[in-house]
């Protein structure tokens, strides 16, 4: 099959986060599986850049206020479409927010030219590609799926996955006519979503399948808890409905060959591992310490994140005379804590506000153990690199993070399984026995290795995933045939 991905982010191109790695992989890890893949992006200044010049395929004279181009280029073996549009994508700021963190007061437009483009693309606007499949990911690209809806023209089949339902992209009811939706589009069966224009709405309406990123996901956004006003829709719509878990690119996630990182190791090399505690600790300023319980974190800053909870538990955890690294960006308040707490315990607690690849690898190489408080958590990319890395992850028992890191019960250490820790309810008191149980565990030098050697072996490639996705593919064209 051929398959049309549209998304707003795609690493390395840009990139907020693991979408943009999910998007990234996809094409590489599905063609293996007999699926070509080309993506859709908007044409952001960083993107452009990286791609170099392409070669022109679209244009149009007036797209939502301007004029605009698709530039096909090449990332790797797949092809790459930039959608040029220099009214609605050149800009100072981030992909969604201007300098200060606000969104763009245009985003409704930004992002229905992208699906609006996508879905010409989907019916045979390029000379030499016509997708079986469009594939859109997020809020940002789900106006597609409506586009070809509503066109009474012949189509392709259409499938939304949701990477994060938190973020569902809701606009005036006002702008429906500007937005190219028909005035019929506006009820329940379409578009409207409370009163208002849904992104996210539309796409999960008037698609084929939807699917998301790991299966209690799938089933906890069918639940008011976890469904953000979608799980309504969802329930009715279960039938179409999968989790697919995410894979880890492992090019570029390999402790055996990482290039970031200080000294490179694998399973029978292990022990060579400690040299990134080492530097780790070096580099971010904690004491020298090669006994101390090393926690790692890299992540957003934000309250699905759960980082207020470390916080509530950091004293108890820094009696205990453990170390944290954290890295991350985001809510300014948890930024202006964590570095408050940097201040009150010097060399124990090192905090870096920023985004940085090499710091993150090496804190997956570094750290003793990986935490994911997420309050709510589609999959998760950093606990399963984590697992790759042998830090073992301390996870809530959310979506993805429950799917994915086998607790350290009782039962689970006699099997000789366990790859991590799991705690239940996403909170302060929850997370501190987790902790202490983890560090428990870690002074038992022969059972932490099992630990870490059980999650370096764990399966978290895509090889698995691609095939789920091909089977989808392959079902949603048969089914629309
Ligand atoms: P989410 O997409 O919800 O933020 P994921 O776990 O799926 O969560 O993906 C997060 C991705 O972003 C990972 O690749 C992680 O390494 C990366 N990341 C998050 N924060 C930072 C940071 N401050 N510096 C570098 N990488 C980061
Ligand atoms: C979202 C989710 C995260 C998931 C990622 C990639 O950002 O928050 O859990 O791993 O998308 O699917």
């Amino acid at each position: 099959p051929r398959v049309l991905a549209v998304a707003s982010e795609m690493s390395p191109l840009v990139k907020t986060g693991g979408l943009a790695d999910i998007v990234g992989a996809l094409p590489g890890a599905l063609a293996g599986e007999g699926v070509e893949t080309r993506t859709l992006i908007p044409g952001y200044p960083e993107a452009l850049a990286a791609l170099g010049a392409g070669e022109t395929v679209l244009s149009f004279d007036d797209l939502f206020g301007g004029p605009a181009w698709v530039h096909a280029g090449r990332l790797g073996a797949s092809i790459v479409y930039t959608l040029v549009a220099p009214h609605l994508y050149a800009r100072e700021g981030g992909p969604y927010t201007n300098e200060n963190g606000v969104d763009y007061p245009d985003n409704a437009f930004r992002f229905a030219a992208l699906a609006w483009v996508g879905a010409q693309m989907a019916q045979g606007a390029l000379a030499d590609f016509t997708p079986d499949v469009l594939h859109a990911h997020d809020w940002q690209a789900a106006l597609a799926p409506a586009y070809l809806h509503y066109s009474g023209r012949p189509r392709p089949a259409t499938i939304v996955t949701i990477h994060n339902i938190a973020f569902q992209g809701q606009f005036a009811k006002e702008l429906l006519t500007e937005l190219r939706l028909p005035p019929e589009s506006f009820r329940m069966e379409g578009v409207e979503y409370y009163g208002a224009i849904g992104f996210l709405k539309a796409g999960l309406q008037l698609c084929d399948r939807i699917t998301t990123v790991s299966p209690s996901y799938a089933q906890e956004i069918e639940t008011p808890e976890f469904g953000m006003g979608l799980d309504g829709l969802l329930r009715a719509r279960a039938d179409v409905v999968s989790g697919i878990l995410n894979g880890v690119d492992e090019d570029v996630w390999n402790p055996a060959t990482d290039e970031r990182i200080e000294a490179t190791y694998d399973a029978a090399t292990l022990s060579a591992r400690a040299k990134n505690k080492v530097a780790l600790q070096k580099r971010m300023h904690l004491d020298a310490d090669p006994e101390a319980f090393l926690l790692g974190v890299v992540s957003r800053m934000s309250w699905q994140k759960g980082h207020d909870m470390l916080l509530a538990t950091l004293p108890s955890l820094m009696a205990r005379h453990a170390q944290l690294a954290l890295i991350g960006t985001g809510e300014r308040h948890l930024e202006e804590n964590f570095l408050a707490a940097r201040d009150a315990y010097p060399g124990r607690v090192a905090v870096w506000v920023g985004y940085s690849e090499d710091l993150a690898h090496l804190i997956q190489a570094g750290a003793d153990a990986f935490l994911v408080p997420s309050r709510f958590e589609p999959c998760g990319l950093t606990q399963l690199y984590a697992l790759r890395y042998g830090a073992a992850p301390i996870v809530s028992r959310v979506g993805g993070l429950k799917d994915t890191i086998v607790d350290s019960n009782e039962m689970a250490l006699q099997a000789g399984v366990a790859t991590g820790f799991q705690f239940s309810p996403p909170t302060a008191e929850a997370l501190d026995i987790a902790l202490r149980r983890a560090q428990e565990i870690f002074r038992d030098k022969d059972t932490w290795r099992k630990l870490q050697l059980n999650g370096m072996s764990t399966d978290v490639s895509w090889r698995h995933p691609a095939k789920r996705y091909a089977a989808l593919y392959r079902e949603a064209i048969a089914a629309r045939s």
